[in-house]
């Protein structure tokens, strides 16, 4: 039988209310497909839209360097601190429990070791594989003025266009040689040529002077990577000057996993880029927390 048409069951379709959609408010990121958006919106947690990405993907050219001996035991207590793990799909498979929900950026590029040159990689991942494995996005490396240059930016457009097919975001990592200084003129360069190719997220590391110059010519949201071991409140300091200079986040590895206490040392990176901890505030949990 039909429903009665009555004035009381209109009301329930509320006409006089309008629909209104709700904006995807990441930076570059309004014009995506839902399913492009979803995904990164599991990495940049509303309603901050920051993240902390755990880095630990360091084995696929280092092998088990120090704090990743046995991923298990140091980096699976973490997770739970993690808005996003940054692994090797190996690493994901054998040691990452499925059940802890964390998202996954896969790495997806790779070839030399230390050993080696390493701007010389590959892509190291088809698409089918990491939506597969559920990645929330994938990583690639790009050498800018690096001896394989173009085959690193080659490597990120292709997995752009895969991207684009499968809905998962692509992650460029920009990587600094040895013999390239990492001042603002240079990561405004590697920055903006990954975002204009595509990349839908741009990893860099922090620079003193004019880190606010790289964000801002970056259209699309820029993680800092942590770089070498500092002392915790070093660390702390570089996060939240990065943060407060535009930065959407921080994928962050050494920094955290070769901390005194690691799980102290996530919780108080968080608080700075969720809940606008002061470096000596967020230093000062560091060590009430610390075992
Ligand atoms: C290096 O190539 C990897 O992408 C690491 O994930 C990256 O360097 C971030 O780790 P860290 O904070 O230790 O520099």
């Amino acid at each position: 039988m039909a429903e009665s048409d009555t004035a009381v069951d209109a009301e329930r379709f509320s006409p006089g209310v309008p629909s209104r959609s709700q904006p995807f408010e990441l930076k570059g990121s309004g014009a995506l497909d839902w399913g492009m958006q979803s995904r990164l919106a599991r990495i940049f947690r509303p309603p901050t839209y920051r993240t902390v990405m755990l880095a630990i993907d360091h084995g696929y050219f280092q092998g088990p360097t120090s704090g990743l001996e046995r991923v298990d035991l140091s980096i699976v207590p973490l997770l739970k601190y993690a808005d996003a793990l940054m692994a090797t799909r190996g690493i994901v498979r054998s040691t990452i429990p499925a059940a802890s929900c964390t998202p996954v950026v896969l790495r997806a590029s790779g070839g030399p070791s230390i050993l080696r040159e390493l701007s010389d990689e590959q892509i190291a991942v088809s698409m089918e594989d990491a939506a597969r494995i559920n990645a929330s996005a994938v990583a690639v490396q790009v050498f800018i003025g690096g001896e394989f240059e173009s085959r690193s930016v080659h490597n990120m457009t292709r997995l752009v266009d895969e991207s684009q097919r499968h809905g998962i975001p692509v992650l460029a990592v920009t990587a600094v040689g040895r013999d390239l200084t990492r001042d603002a003129r240079y990561l405004r360069l590697a920055t903006r040529i990954c975002a204009e190719l595509g990349a839908h997220v741009v990893k860099t590391y922090y620079c003193a002077e004019g880190f606010d110059t790289v964000t801002a010519a970056c259209p699309v949201p820029l993680v800092m990577a942590g770089g070498r071991k500092l002392p915790e409140l070093e660390a702390l300091t570089m996060v939240h000057r990065a943060i407060e200079e535009g930065a959407a986040g921080v994928d962050m590895g050494r920094n955290i996993f070769q901390s005194d206490d690691p799980v102290a040392m996530i919780q108080a990176v968080s608080a700075i880029v969720h809940d606008a901890l002061k470096p000596q505030e967020a230093f000062d949990q560091y060590l009430r927390e610390r075992q």
